[in-house]
């Protein structure tokens, strides 16, 4: 199929997630198998994420969370964590190119827990990107589900709403994603089969997609077919 009749195609007959959510996965398997060291792999893996990140934009995704770095992966040895620190650092500099692209950039996770200047330039880039109305792309840095969901507790309690108002509604609108709605579509590559602490809250009608591409060499084909099986699936939310 030529590539205008597939774009027509795609705006025509299929409905497009909200909300796309991605475990960025892979990235150490594929350096290895390149006998590079897995920094490159974490580099090829942020590139890949701009890519991606663009093409979401592109095709009218409204918003996409992605998962780079979680509160376990600090379980790393030093040297990985601080190269990881490094490209961010490197990406975080660099992402005024998402401004002019009308892309809005935010964090969710404890940046708390991040290196001071990194929390300065994560401000910077939300803040420059601030009025962008195309895609709407959520990072996930020291994220993790279940702290999300110590952190949404801990401010229930601290401003004092009685147990008997708590409903489900109460717990997301404390939660890191309290913005925007939940995703329809989780996408995760490298052949792993869980949510490794992503989105647990959230994921809980989520539709999720899994593939064996590590994430370096996931493509825009990969998510079309993502989006082309997510048309195919039947969303009954419990009901008949
Ligand atoms: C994902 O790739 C990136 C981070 C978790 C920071 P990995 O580094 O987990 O890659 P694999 O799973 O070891 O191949
Ligand atoms: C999940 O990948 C976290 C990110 C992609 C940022 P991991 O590689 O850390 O997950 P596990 O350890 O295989 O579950
Ligand atoms: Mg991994």
């Amino acid at each position: 199929m030529s590539f205008f009749k597939r774009k027509k195609q795609i705006t025509e007959n299929r409905t497009l997630p909200t909300h796309i959510a991605i475990i960025m996965d892979g990235n150490g398997r594929w350096a290895k198998k390149r006998s590079l060291p897995r920094t490159a792999g974490h580099a090829a893996g942020s590139k890949k994420f701009k890519e991606i990140a663009r093409y979401c934009n592109k095709i009218g995704i409204k918003y996409l969370t992605v998962y780079a770095f979680s509160t376990e992966n600090w379980r790393r040895p030093k040297e990985e964590v601080d190269a990881i620190m490094n490209i961010f650092r490197d990406y975080l500099k660099d992402s005024a190119n998402f401004k002019s692209e009308n892309i809005m950039l935010k964090f969710i996770g404890d940046r708390s827990g991040m290196p001071e200047d990194i929390i300065k330039l994560m401000a910077q880039a939300e803040y420059d990107s601030k009025d962008a109305t195309g895609l709407r792309v959520y990072m996930a840095i020291n994220y993790g589900g279940r702290d999300e969901l110590v952190h949404a507790l801990r401010d229930i309690v601290r401003e004092a709403i009685p147990a008997e108002e708590i409903t489900e509604d109460t717990i997301s609108s404390h939660i890191y994603t309290r913005e925007y709605p939940d995703p329809e579509l989780i996408i995760r590559p490298s052949g792993e089969y869980r949510l490794s602490n992503f989105l647990i809250w959230q994921s809980a009608y989520s539709e999720f997609w899994f593939s064996d591409v590590l994430w370096p060499d996931f493509s825009s084909d990969d998510l079309e077919r993502a989006i082309d099986d997510y048309n195919k699936r039947n969303r009954r939310f419990g009901g008949v």
